[in-house]
């Protein structure tokens, strides 16, 4: 009998294109709904840090820094793998970039950094992400990329 290993599975995953449903593979197609979403309350972002519960389905990570909310893209600027929080921000799981905790690139292959994603309150005060509209320049996304809850 064989004993597979994660790196088998991958290979077959590829080949095979079912990369969808395999945690950290290649090509995870999140879907994100088109223009602004509801991502909920700020009370669903308690404490500082990054939240990725929407990062396979709609690729959005929401992180708090004190009273600031900010919405990166989830998917690696290398080659589209959803990359998952670590202690120093985001690294990725296929070839390893790493990214700071704005989403900044602190290690390669990648060297863009990840999306940033317009964010604001809505009349209800919840947090509304539009993932259509990344900013032009991660690095520098001028107003309207930080909302104070
Ligand atoms: S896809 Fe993320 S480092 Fe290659």
């Amino acid at each position: 009998m064989t004993d597979w290993t994660r790196r088998d599975l991958l290979k077959v995953a590829a080949a095979t294109g079912c990369c969808g449903a395999m945690s950290g593979c290649k090509f995870p197609d999140p879907t994100p709904p088109r223009g602004q979403v509801d991502v909920g309350a700020p009370v669903d972002y308690p404490k500082d840090g990054a939240y990725d519960r929407l990062a396979k389905t709609w690729g959005i990570i929401v992180i708090r820094k004190g009273s600031e909310l900010l919405a990166l893209s989830s998917v690696c600027t290398h080659e589209k793998c959803i990359v998952q929080p670590v202690p120093e921000g985001f690294r990725c799981p296929c070839h390893n970039s790493g990214y700071n905790d704005t989403g900044g690139v602190i290690r390669g292959p990648s060297i863009r950094p990840l999306d940033r994603f317009p964010i604001s309150l809505n009349a209800s005060g919840h947090v509304i992400v539009d993932s259509t509209k990344p900013a032009d320049d991660p690095a520098n996304p001028g107003d309207g990329f930080v909302v104070n809850v």
